[in-house]
């Protein structure tokens, strides 16, 4: 093992709130990591930070009619939040609209150039004349030619899976203008990936076959043997960082271009604000990089970001890329636009104190080697029978004999008991598994140190032996205290508010990894522990239920085929309806009310009599549009004054996208006094 450890986790696009999934497959386990390297004393920089240029984005800001800056400013802080909320120990929390982002991904950029990495091309690109933009691929709508969709985009047919470039789409238009895009040729700054090959076939497929998850080493493989091509570093785009050449007026460097410098950018923040030397943890040889990543990743960081530090020549080529699959919920995939997801910032509303418990079932069913799955019934079963159950129940019995028998006072007992072994030989498991990524056996290393305190305890029954055994017991109370202690210790990477408060209760410090791995005892009788604190506590089916009820209704709403109808009001039997009595009728006067802006007045032949009906629509119609319509009319309401005229009935309308009100009418000029029904 190194010295120092460069540990990042992919940056979260900030055009929307983190989610289980992003936490499953990245997150908490690099917070593990990074915790356990830390406690094995290593020099740590654990760097992260959002995402903030990019289609997903500007996307996101036309949907919600604002700036890709207001997005950005809106997510960043509730991700960021979400990550302190949940314990996720970065050292650094960044964004890449920072000033200093934008100055090391530029200077990244130019030494590239100088150095002549780059090769020009000229490409036909699609343009929307009327915005006076090219358009990225995901701008462009049109028909898939697989599936027939009329609403693909230019890159993926979201309904057949298809990947797709924009040429192939059948009737392309601009989702800017709703045109149709012209092609226009344009210059930018490529990458020759294809002349890396060899390095990367060397650096990975030669060196790494062994010690590389096989999900992350197959992946890389199959790439380059199918043959790497050059790849555009810049792009005509309005939202980015600037390429800082003179003759590249409107385009900006291609977001997996500047995101992985994300990384750099921020530990150089780090590094300025704490006294450190960047360069101590990229680009020297007792410094080991890991990219935390999920598998839609890899080919950025195993290929592409190789190659641009490689072109570059002064940076270390990661020691691992542990990268995940992907997390499912209850069954179906994780989906931001069907919010389908468990968010991580209403979670920790929903749960408050019980973080430990989302990051327990998320690791416990982390997404290592294949797909895996997240429910709301399995969580809480983690949680009472595992964590209350077993932890938490051994810790508390613990603590209260102590205090029932000893006054609180750890007693006297065996500094060389066999059963200390079993501490290290769980710190020295989870060390091997996390040195290896194994996430989930080295947590159940874990939970296996306290089952084996409940074993003991209920073998030893201190509760029995103190009346006439009272050695007996105080041994028995002193070896769980030791495993307490031992639990206290090896739980911080993963329960690290768990772990707080148990070393606050047994009265301990934080120590080092290698200490509890020797199997000593961890405190010496005589050793006086605080009052037993809740460390977990059931959670109720009524909790658990709500979760369901709460995902039963988006998949309700995801039904819909209009996200903005309302839900269908209470049922309502044909009983009920046979007593509305609506008619055709049609409107023989209308005027404006005097004083009230939005209402007209209406005389309105029924077929049955000629009455009036007041109707707020003056902001919709004159009165000279109104005459001579034919509407429908709810006949028998119960008449009521309005600004002091009796309105008789009411008129159907509707109302359209834009806001404006609509008379409801017959398809065809009927008699007036019709029945409708
Ligand atoms: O896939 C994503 O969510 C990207 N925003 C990850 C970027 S990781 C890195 F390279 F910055
Ligand atoms: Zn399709």
């Amino acid at each position: 093992m190194s010295e120092r450890k460069m540990i990042t986790a992919a940056l979260p696009y900030a055009n929307g709130p983190v989610h289980i999934g992003h936490l499953a497959g990245v997150y908490v386990p690099a917070d593990v990591y990074a915790r356990f390297c830390r406690r094995t004393g290593q020099d740590v920089a654990f760097i992260c930070g959002s995402d903030e240029h990019g289609i997903p984005i500007t996307i996101r800001a036309k949907k919600e009619g604002v700036t890709p800056q207001d997005i950005v400013d809106k997510y960043h802080e509730i991700i960021k939040k979400s990550f302190a909320d949940l314990g996720i120990s970065f050292d650094e929390y960044s964004r890449t609209t920072a000033p200093k982002h934008y100055e090391v991904s530029q200077d990244f950029f130019k030494t590239l150039y100088e150095k002549g990495k780059f090769t020009e091309e000229v490409s036909e690109q699609y343009f929307d004349e009327q915005a006076g933009e090219f358009l990225a691929d995901r701008y462009i709508v049109g028909t898939c030619p697989s599936c027939s969709n009329e609403n693909a985009y230019g890159d993926q047919c979201e309904k057949c899976g298809s990947t797709l470039s924009p040429s192939e789409l059948i009737n392309p238009k601009s989702m800017l203008s709703g045109n149709v895009p012209v092609l226009k040729e344009t210059k930018n700054w490529y990458l020759p990936l294809n002349e890396y090959e060899d390095f990367l076939n060397t650096w990975i497929i030669d060196g790494h076959k062994e010690d590389w998850k096989p999900n992350v080493y197959g992946q890389v493989k199959s790439w380059l043997n199918d043959g790497l091509k050059p790849r555009a570093m810049t792009r005509d785009l309005n939202w980015g960082v600037p390429v800082p050449l003179p003759d590249a007026e409107g385009k900006v460097l291609y977001v997996w271009f500047d995101a992985p410098i994300g990384y750099v950018s921020f530990t150089q923040e780090w590094a300025a604000k704490n006294g450190k030397n960047w360069k101590d943890y990229w680009q020297s040889d007792d410094s080991e990089l890991i990219h935390f990543i999920g598998k839609d990743n890899i080919v950025f960081h195993c290929i592409i970001f190789p190659a641009m530090m490689k072109a570059h020549g002064d940076y270390k080529m990661p020691k691992n890329v542990p990268a995940f699959e992907f997390l499912n919920l209850e069954n179906d995939k994780i989906s931001t636009s069907r919010n389908w997801a468990v968010w991580a910032h209403e979670y920790v509303e929903d749960f408050p104190g019980q973080q430990d418990v989302l990051r327990y079932a998320l690791l416990s069913s982390a997404p290592e080697t294949k797909d895996n799955n997240f429910t709301w019934k399995d969580f809480q079963t983690k949680n009472n029978s595992e964590l209350v159950g077993i932890f938490g129940n051994f810790i508390n019995r613990v603590a209260v004999l102590i205090h029932k028998y000893y006054n609180g006072v750890v007693p006297a007992g065996p500094e060389n008991a066999p059963e200390l072994g079993e501490i290290s030989k769980a710190a020295g498991e989870i060390r091997q598994y996390l040195e290896h990524f194994e996430f989930r056996n080295a947590l159940s290393s874990m939970m296996n140190l306290a089952r084996f305190g409940n074993q003991y305890l209920q073998t030893e029954e201190p509760w029995k032996t103190i009346k006439d055994q009272p050695e007996k017991a105080a041994h028995a109370l002193f070896v769980s205290a030791q495993i307490a202690v031992g639990l206290a210790q090896i739980c911080e990477p993963f329960l690290p508010f768990s772990a707080q408060k148990l070393q606050q209760m047994f009265n301990v410090k934080q120590m080092d990894w290698q200490t509890v791995e020797l199997g000593e005892m961890l405190i010496p009788a005589g050793h006086q522990i605080h009052e037993a604190t809740l460390l977990f506590s059931k959670i109720e089916d009524e909790t658990i239920e709500k979760q369901i009820q709460k995902l039963e209704n988006t998949k309700q709403s995801n039904k819909k085929t209009n996200p903005n109808a309302n839900p269908m009001k209470e049922e309502i039997t044909f009983d009920d309806f046979t007593k509305i009595d609506l008619r055709t009728a049609t409107i023989l006067t209308a005027e404006k009310v005097e004083k009230a802006d939005k209402l007209l007045k209406f005389t309105v032949d029924t077929g049955v009599d000629v009455r009036t009906v007041v109707s707020g629509v003056a902001e919709s119609f004159t009165p000279e549009e109104c005459v001579g319509k034919q509407v429908m009319i709810l006949l028998n309401l119960a008449p009521r004054k309005i600004r002091g005229i009796e309105s008789q009935g009411m008129l159907l309308l509707t109302t359209k996208s834009d806001g404006k009100l609509s008379f409801v009418t017959p398809d065809d000029q009927v008699e007036n006094g019709v029945e409708i029904g």
